[in-house]
């Protein structure tokens, strides 16, 4: 058991990449809260797995700092965050973005890493301690065509995570995992696109799409003591195909020839 007497917020945990590493740290022996604002989904995942739930739209602070002094009042304390609860946005190149569009996907993809983090430091600034595990992308460093703005929010939680390390370790550790394409209700419609990602495979024999689980076990180590000397890091998990970046340049082509068809 890696993380026995831990209290874990984990975001988004409803469904997704989410709901694996709640799955493997109630596993683990943490005491898991999944926060989501789909309350059915987070009933029905806290249910299976034997956990347990509250509900806030992370991109409305209020209603964070609402749940999370909720969790940390029934649970004594919050040991583990992690942020995780994102949406993608539309893809869509930046001219086309509405700025109403850009403001939504940053608070989805920053303000809401920022309030979550925000309001869980004061319990574990009381506690002396505490892990926090923030969920970004691959889109930061490698961003494919149509996703600036997420692409742009995930590079500030890279920039997050480097702050917290500085501003709060090594009591409090923050570390950030950013994943390449992981099968999940956010990809489905990339896996469902005949040929989309036969370049990515041609370039990486044997690559498939990560699982959930493969997060999940990369969020328990960085959630547990066995990385207490891991401090700051932005850690990509994608299986390798990062490195072989030339390999998406005709994925890339390929989702332009869908934004001409429309
Ligand atoms: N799936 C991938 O390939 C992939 C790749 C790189 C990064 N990521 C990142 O991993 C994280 C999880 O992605 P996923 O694929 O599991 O997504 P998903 O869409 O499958 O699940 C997201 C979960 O977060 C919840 N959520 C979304 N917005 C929320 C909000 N404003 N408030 C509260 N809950 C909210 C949803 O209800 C859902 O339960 C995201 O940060 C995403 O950007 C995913």
């Amino acid at each position: 058991m890696k993380l026995g007497n831990q209290v874990a917020i984990v975001t988004g945990g409803a469904a997704g990449i989410g709901a694996g590493i709640a799955a493997r740290f109630v596993e683990e022996g943490a005491e898991v809260w999944i926060l989501d604002r789909d309350a059915a989904g987070a009933e029905a995942t806290a249910k299976r797995l034997g956990c347990r739930f509250v509900v806030a739209d992370v991109t409305h602070a209020a209603e964070v700092a609402q749940a999370v002094d909720s969790v940390a009042d029934q649970a004594g304390g919050i040991s583990v965050l992690v942020n995780n609860a994102a949406a993608a946005g539309p893809l869509v190149r930046l001219h086309e973005y509405s700025t109403a569009a850009i403001d939504e996907v940053l608070a989805s993809n920053l303000s809401s890493y920022l309030y979550c983090t925000h309001a869980t430091l004061q319990h574990m600034l009381r506690a002396g301690g505490g892990v926090i595990v923030n969920i970004g992308s691959e889109s930061a460093l490698r961003p494919p065509v149509g996703e600036s703005v997420y692409g742009a929010g995930k590079a500030g939680v890279v920039s997050l995570t480097h702050s917290v390390a500085v501003e709060y370790g090594p009591a409090i550790r923050c570390n950030c995992i950013s994943p390449g394409v992981v099968r999940t209700p956010m990809t489905q419609f990339l896996l469902d696109t005949p040929g989309l990602l036969d370049p990515v495979r041609a370039e990486n024999p044997g690559w498939e799409p990560g699982e959930v689980a493969d997060i999940a076990a990369l969020a328990t180590f960085l959630a547990s003591s066995e990385s207490r000397y891991v401090n700051g890091q932005n850690i990509v998990a994608d299986g390798g195909t990062g490195l072989h970046h030339a390999g998406w340049t005709p994925v890339n082509g390929m989702i332009r020839r869908m934004f001409e068809k429309g």
